[in-house]
């Protein structure tokens, strides 16, 4: 594959792109990030993702290298020298490359963030596992206390990964205080006698853009949803789970720590909203 990406103000073919030794990402995970999903060519909740970018720099203090605007020209940009029309657009800003390396954070005014995106052509919306449902596992959630920021410090979710695949299993629920706080790189969702459950938002779980949107339809489509904690047990009893995601959507859980959930095949709540989220984002991506 030999990809054009985007960096710092440059197209270029992946394998001439560069970023410093020195860049902050690459040294201290000093970074963050967004996951877009395209689909006929066209970016889904671009605006949100954008919104909680700003959020996301605005915590740590770290200055939006282009506009709103320029970003969705980029975006554009992008996806038409990609010839994209389905998958996904990375963007990362870190705090730049500073003359060596040091904890503090360097004067912005001297050292530029540093933006880089590029895309990833997945068939996501005709998917195949959404058909079957996934498998997790439990694991302790052992992520630092600021989740609502969406940094690039992602070993410990890359790690839970890794131990559900050893399990024989596609991802895992993290579990803080005897309660699911949320997947790897997901929220998660449990469907109990209609009603649907997901954490609450706080700085421990991310404000997925997924989430909102989903959340939104759902209660439009007059479903019920209760908004708090719930725990592995309740999980494996629950008649439905889904986790939602800008790469997978709605997507059904069939298993929990072996435990088969409902009929242990996908459950309507989770297709209907699938649907809907596609039917209608497809409606207002732009
Ligand atoms: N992950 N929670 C975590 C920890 C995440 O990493 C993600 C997204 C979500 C869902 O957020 P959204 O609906 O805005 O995509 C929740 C992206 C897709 C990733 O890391 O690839």
């Amino acid at each position: 594959m030999n990809r054009i990406v985007y960096v710092n103000g440059d197209f270029v073919p992946e394998n001439e792109a560069k970023i410093s030794v020195f860049d902050r990402g690459f040294l201290f995970a000093d970074g963050v990030y967004e996951v877009t999903s395209v689909l006929d060519g066209k970016l889904m909740d671009f605006e949100g993702h954008a919104r909680r970018l700003e959020r996301s720099l605005s915590e740590l203090q770290m200055a939006a290298p282009v506009t709103t605007e320029e970003l969705l020209a980029i975006h554009r940009e992008l996806m038409a020298r990609n010839d994209l029309s389905e998958g996904m657009i990375y963007l990362q800003v870190t705090r730049g490359a500073d003359a060596d390396r040091d904890f503090a954070f360097p004067d912005a005014s001297k050292v530029p963030s540093s933006l880089v995106l590029f895309t990833q052509s997945k068939a996501i919306a005709d998917s195949p596992a959404a058909k079957v449902g996934l498998k997790v596992i439990s694991i302790e959630d052992q992520r630092w206390a600021r989740r609502d920021i969406k940094t690039v410090q992602l070993l410990y979710p890359s790690m839970g990964k890794m131990m559900a695949k050893a399990a024989g299993c596609d991802d895992a629920w993290m579990v803080e205080d005897g309660v699911v706080t949320e997947g790897t790189s997901n929220n998660a969702y449990i469907v109990k006698d209609g009603r649907i459950i997901t954490r609450h938002l706080s700085n421990e779980i991310l404000h997925g853009i997924t989430r909102a949107a989903v959340l939104r339809f759902a209660r439009e489509a007059q479903m019920e949803v209760e908004e708090r904690a719930f725990t592995i047990e309740e999980a494996q009893s629950a008649d439905e789970a889904f986790i939602t995601s800008a790469s997978t959507f709605v997507m059904p859980i069939v298993e929990i720590d072996g435990a088969s959930v409902g009929e242990g095949v996908p459950g309507p709540t989770a297709a209907r909203l699938r649907e809907i989220y596609l039917d209608e984002s497809r409606k207002s991506a732009i």
